[in-house]
Formats: C-alpha cells, sequence, structure tokens
C-alpha cells in the first residue's frame, strides 16, 4: 500500500489517478490546509473506485501512527507541505514548522513500521539562479525564500537518513513548473485566493476573474524580455511518481531527478499559446520585475529518461487546454 501525503492538493489528486491506473493500492492523508475533499471525491468518479482517506497533520505522531496501524504501508509519496513564496517570506516558522516538522514526524513513524521507501516533491527552486541552463541535477544548489530552504534541508535531511540507513530508498523529484489539468476537466489547480503562479493567472483573466495579468519584466536577457520557465503537463508529472515506484526498490543511493521537459516558454508566448488554446483574450500589462524571480529556468530532463524511462509527453498547447477546460467548467475551482 502507498500512502499519499497531501494527496488532496492539485498534484497529488493527479497522481491518485496515475497509481491507480498502474495497479497500486493507496490512502490519501491530507489535513486538508490548502484543498478539499471534493477533489478525491472527482478522482473517484474517474477511476471508479473509492478512494481510502485519512484526515490529519503529518505533523501529529498521533495520526501518522493511525495510518500506519490502519494499514501496512509499503512506500510512501510526500507531497504534503505548504508552497506560497510570498507567504513563507512573512510567516518563515508557519513553513519550517509545517514543511521540515512534519517530514521529521513523518520519517520517525515510517522508521517506526519499517517503512523505508519514499518520493519527495522537491522543486527547481533549489537551484536558485542557475548559473546556465538547461539544467541538470549537479548544479550548485541554493535558494532565496524560506520555502526553497524547506525543500533544499529537506533534501538534505533525505541524504542523511540514507547515509545513516542503507536500507532507505529515496527519490528526490525536482518539480519545474506544474500546469495543466485531467482531461475530464473534472480536477485542477484551486488556488486560493489570487494566485501567484502564471498558469491560474491566465486562465482566471481569460475567464473574467481578472481583469488583466501582470508581465512581471520585459527587460531579461530572453527571447521577447520576458521571463522563460519548464512548464510540465500534471499528468506527465504524476507519471514521472508512478515510475519512481517502479524503480525504487532496485535503489543503491539517494535518486535525484529533474522532472521537466526540456522546452522554456516565455510569460508572452504563454499568453498567446493560451489565448490560441482558449479562443479567449488575456490582457495583459507589463509590470516591474517580482523580486526573487530569474530570468530563465528549464530542465535538462535527460537523466530522468535514463534513470526512471520517463519523459514529458503532453505539448504546451494541451497544457493550456487542458487547463482552460478545467477553469472554465469550474470558474470557483471545487467550489463552483
Ligand atoms: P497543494 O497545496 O495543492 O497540495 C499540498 C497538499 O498538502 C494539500 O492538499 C494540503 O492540504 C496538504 N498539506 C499541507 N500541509 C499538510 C500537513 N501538515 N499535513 C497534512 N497535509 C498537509 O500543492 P501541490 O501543487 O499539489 O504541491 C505538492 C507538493 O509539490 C508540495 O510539497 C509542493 O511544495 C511541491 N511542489 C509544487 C510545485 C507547484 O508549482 N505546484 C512545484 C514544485 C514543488
Ligand atoms: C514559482 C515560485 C517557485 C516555485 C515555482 C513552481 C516564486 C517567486 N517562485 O516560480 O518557488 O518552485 O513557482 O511552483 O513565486 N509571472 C508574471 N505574472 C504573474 C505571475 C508570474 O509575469 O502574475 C511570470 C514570472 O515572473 C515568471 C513566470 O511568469 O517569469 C512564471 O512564474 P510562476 O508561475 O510564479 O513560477 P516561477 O517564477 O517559476
Amino acid at each position: 500500500m502507498v500512502l499519499v501525503t497531501g494527496g488532496a492538493g492539485y498534484i497529488g489528486s493527479h497522481t491518485c489517478i496515475a497509481l491507480d491506473e498502474a495497479g497500486f493500492d493507496f490512502v490519501v492523508f491530507d489535513n486538508l490546509c490548502n484543498s478539499s475533499q471534493e477533489s478525491l471525491k472527482r478522482v473517484e468518479k474517474i477511476i471508479n473506485k473509492k478512494i481510502k482517506f485519512i484526515e490529519g497533520d503529518i505533523r501529529s505522531k498521533e495520526d501518522m501512527q493511525k495510518v500506519f496501524t490502519t494499514y501496512k504501508i509499503d512506500s510512501v509519496i510526500h507531497f504534503a507541505g505548504l508552497k506560497a513564496v510570498g507567504e513563507s517570506v512573512e510567516l518563515p516558522l508557519k513553513y519550517y514548522d509545517n514543511n521540515i516538522n512534519g517530514t521529521l514526524v513523518l520519517l520517525d513513524v515510517m522508521k517506526e513500521y519499517k517503512c523505508k521507501k519514499i518520493v519527495f516533491s522537491s522543486s527547481a527552486t533549489v537551484y536558485g539562479d542557475p548559473h546556465t541552463t538547461p539544467i541538470k541535477e549537479d548544479f550548485p544548489l541554493s535558494c532565496t525564500n524560506p520555502y526553497g530552504r524547506t525543500k533544499l534541508f529537506i533534501e538534505e535531511i533525505l541524504r542523511d537518513v540514507y547515509r545513516a540507513d542503507n536500507d532507505f530508498k529515496i527519490v528526490l523529484l525536482r518539480y519545474f513548473n506544474p500546469v495543466g489539468a485531467h482531461e475530464s476537466g473534472t480536477i485542477g489547480e484551486d488556488p486560493n485566493g489570487k494566485p501567484n503562479n502564471l498558469m491560474p493567472f491566465i486562465a482566471q483573466t481569460a475567464v473574467g476573474k481578472r481583469e488583466f495579468l501582470s508581465v512581471f519584466g520585459d527587460d531579461y536577457d530572453t527571447v521577447d524580455g520576458t521571463g522563460v520557465r519548464d512548464y510540465i503537463h500534471v499528468v506527465d508529472l504524476a507519471q514521472g511518481h508512478v515510475n519512481s515506484l517502479q524503480k525504487i526498490a532496485a535503489l543503491d543511493s539517494v535518486l535525484t531527478v529533474n522532472l521537466g521537459t526540456g522546452n522554456g516558454y516565455s510569460v508572452l508566448e504563454m499568453v498567446s499559446a493560451f489565448e490560441k488554446a482558449s479562443g479567449k483574450k488575456v490582457a495583459y500589462k507589463i509590470a516591474p520585475r517580482r523580486e526573487g524571480d530569474i530570468a530563465a529556468c528549464f530542465a535538462d530532463p535527460s537523466y530522468a529518461k535514463e534513470v526512471l524511462q520517463w519523459q514529458a509527453t503532453k505539448e504546451l498547447n494541451e497544457m493550456c487546454e487542458d487547463s482552460w477546460r478545467w477553469q472554465s467548467n469550474n470558474p470557483n475551482g471545487y467550489s463552483s
């Protein structure tokens, strides 16, 4: 049985479908602080199966023990965490407590129940401002905000756990920019309040919830001056977790892998791709650069292909079409 912490969230809910398709039995554990059970209800419709769900907090040893006592957990996919960069600057202790302390409690209980396989959601944010692109896994690591530091610290903690006990099997997945939604249009990204990330902001502008997109800077050294990122379809990303689980038992060291497409698109390229896919106009205004942003960030995805036999399959038009289907069918997300 696979434990999916944070499984009611954006990436977790899509991963539940991929796990089911690959024949894995799983249980979702989530405190619903940034999600609702509605996502899982919709996943149940897609997979035509009831999902095992336990509501609880990864920081609570009792909650975690309940999961491991109720089910025989063989491996963990650890999505649970807070992810808003701006909020992490305002409330660093909240992020260190939730993400780091939560992971420590999870690892402690995993040890207690002799469960030693874990796939962790890291982020391309651990590369800081990369000296060049595309980014390879052995590039220097750094970070500029508490959220990023939680990812970097947890990576280090997991490496120490492996050093102390080589029976641990650990995969660190560094996601680039997840976008898109399941093709049914029934599950997707449902940010609280004003979105920080580009794709949900574009989608909400197209659907009429936002007046215009602020393009943060047009004087970067990129194709058109706007920031370039590696957008990856969430369904491809979900599959990366399944491939990781299929390989994890054979690992003899901590596996660290980029999950990206290898293609970089600028903000203005994203706007025009979304307009094409949705048939809607996306109004935008050029605004000052956002603090902490970098010019360009995209993956060298070759290692994922080599070690996980994984590569992204979905192109930008599919990412935009699927985001639009989710957004237009659910203008207010899961509360629509
Ligand atoms: P999300 O907020 O949609 O999902 C995270 C889930 O974890 C939510 O359902 C939330 O309720 C749950 N959660 C948070 N703290 C918890 C706690 N203490 N106990 C139990 N459950 C808790 O986010 P997502 O986009 O699906 O991201 C999943 C993971 O991937 C996160 O760790 C995030 O940092 C990481 N990540 C996300 C992105 C991205 O752009 N979405 C990029 C890189 C890495
Ligand atoms: C953000 C996070 C990063 C996280 C990543 C993936 C910040 C500072 N960084 O990075 O930690 O790992 O998401 O989840 O939040 N943009 C606009 N207008 C907007 C929103 C974004 O022009 O309203 C631009 C940005 O300047 C950037 C690009 O769009 O060039 C993508 O932005 P975003 O979706 O926030 O992702 P990242 O900046 O990669």
